[in-house]
């Protein structure tokens, strides 16, 4: 992207991705939480493995942004668009507890990235990487779908 790489259409790129990107942060912070409230050592590190997912988003979403001459979100939103925050993880006792706020939390990152996907579909360079980091959030949602139902 040369110099002419501000423009309306890049406004809009750089606003959807920096949501993305917010809620990426917002996820890594719930992982925290729930990583230190639960006490099964499988569920840990396991759900260390996906918010390293969480972090790899944050890289190639900032990425994008920086390409399209935006100034990429660095943290959470100050509203959490998340409703099984940090807060609210750190007061649940219980594995089960945690899991399934995380799975609730799982379902908002996934519709949030599918509206990312369908407003802009027309962006392949970005679909590309949408798509790459929904297989992961997918990923994230069956494998806790899966611990709830055989615990
Ligand atoms: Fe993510
Ligand atoms: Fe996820």
């Amino acid at each position: 992207m040369g110099q002419a790489a501000r423009s309306h259409a890049n406004d809009f790129v750089i606003e959807e991705l920096n949501r993305v990107l917010n809620l990426d942060y917002d996820a890594i912070k719930a992982y925290e939480a729930a990583i230190e409230r639960l006490h099964d050592p499988s569920y840990q590190s396991r759900l260390e493995s996906f918010k390293q997912d969480h972090v790899r988003h944050t890289q190639n979403l900032a990425a994008i942004v920086s390409e399209y001459g935006g100034e990429p979100a660095s943290h959470a939103d100050v509203k959490s668009v998340l409703t099984q925050g940090k807060v609210v993880i750190g007061n649940i006792v219980g594995d089960l507890g945690v899991l399934k706020a995380m799975n609730s939390n799982e379902r908002v990152t996934n519709g949030v990235y599918e509206q990312a996907l369908s407003k802009l579909a027309s962006k392949p360079d970005i679909v590309r990487v949408l798509k790459e980091n929904l297989t992961d959030e997918r990923r994230h949602k069956d494998w806790i779908e899966q611990a709830l139902k055989a615990s």
